[in-house]
């Protein structure tokens, strides 16, 4: 059976989605955008029909819809998403309100809908890998909640240039390093470490409030780097660093302690180190990754929950308000 599903939002991310749907296969892809030149360009290039986001709402055939418009946007599309009984995927943060994720939650629950958020790095194996690590060393200590014995610090870096969008610079706009970059970090944090108890330091800046977005001269209102420190649930000391004002991106993550360590990356060229100290050969072991395309692993994900019932406990909307109070937390310290 062809399953049809709708593209909202037509700029960079919706071409990687679309990789996904079509290595999936058996779909009808139809896209959609509120600049009509950027649907007709995406559907000219992957040979996929156009609608108006009211159509697509408004077709009960399209059960399944990817969300690709900018931040602010996603409130109202996602709200109408789920009154019309449609799955989604959406692009991260879902959300700057806490009562809208909560709204969407009930309904998503009340209409047994698969809501799912675009935190891709959830599906790099560097960092599945440094999750089964984590599990390990709690099962060596028996501990659930505190695993400081082990890992008592870790260091999260992720930054980049993120010049192609206007609205990536506004804070008006929802843009800024902290939604941008920062909230991918904050992910991987609580999936390892869990939610922050205690904020010690948060620096936010605008280094560079005049830049240069598609070659032309914009005013950035918004910060383009924050550093937080801060202790998590499992006792961990935890620092995240994330710009959008690095040359090239950039990311990783470590963290270590008594008697383990770990380094990871979505880039390629980081290999994955785990060390567990003690361990039957207490030596490293070191993977490389190579390149792949994670959005065929998050989509397959996401439509083996819509349409096999798979249990779905990745980027839920859980997951997200988690991530909204950490940044609501660091918002608010002074
Ligand atoms: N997962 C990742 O690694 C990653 C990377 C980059 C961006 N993102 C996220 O993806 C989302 C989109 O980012 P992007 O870089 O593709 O943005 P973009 O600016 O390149 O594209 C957004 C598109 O949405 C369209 N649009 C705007 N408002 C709309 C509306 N109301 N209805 C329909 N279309 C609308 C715009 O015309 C534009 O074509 C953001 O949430 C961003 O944070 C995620």
């Amino acid at each position: 059976m062809t399953i049809k599903v709708g593209i909202i939002g037509c700029g960079r991310q919706a071409p990687k989605h679309i990789s996904g749907y079509q290595a999936y296969g058996n779909v009808e892809l139809i896209v959609s955008d509120i600049a009509n030149d950027s649907a007709l360009a995406l559907s000219r290039k992957f040979s996929t029909r156009v609608m108006s986001l009211d159509e697509i709402i408004n077709d009960p055939e399209i059960k399944v819809v990817s969300v690709c418009t900018p931040v602010k946007t996603h409130d109202e599309i996602i709200s109408r998403l789920v009154e019309n009984k449609k799955h989604f995927i959406c692009e991260k943060p879902l959300s700057t309100s806490k009562s809208n994720l909560n709204a969407i939650n009930a309904k998503i629950e009340i209409n047994n809908l698969v809501g799912m958020a675009g935190y891709i790095y959830r599906f790099a194996s560097a960092f599945t890998l440094g999750k089964n690590f984590i599990d390990k060393v709690k099962s060596s200590e028996n501990s659930e909640n505190n695993i400081s014995e082990s890992i008592d610090r870790a260091y999260f870096r992720i930054g980049g240039p993120g010049s192609h969008a206007v609205w990536q610079h506004k804070k008006d706009d929802q843009g800024g390093a902290i939604n941008e970059m920062l909230v991918h970090m904050l992910d991987l944090m609580i999936w390892y470490f869990g939610n922050i108890t205690d904020i010690y330091e948060v620096k936010k800046r605008i280094h560079y409030p005049t830049r240069i977005v598609n070659g032309q001269t914009i005013n950035a209102d918004v910060e383009d780097y924050v550093l937080i420190r801060v202790k998590t649930e499992k006792s961990v000391d935890v620092t995240i660093e994330a710009d959008l004002m690095s040359s090239s991106f950039t990311q990783y993550a470590h963290f270590s302690g008594k008697k383990a360590s770990y380094t990871g990356s979505i880039q390629p060229t980081i290999p994955t180190c785990l060390h567990l100290k003690g361990d039957k050969l207490d030596s490293p072991s070191v993977h490389m990754h190579g390149y792949k395309n994670l959005y065929v692993d998050q989509i397959k994900y996401f439509l083996d929950c819509v349409l096999k019932s798979n249990k779905h406990d990745k980027c839920t909307l859980e997951d997200s308000i988690n991530i909204l109070n950490s940044i609501q937390r660091i918002q608010n310290f002074n």
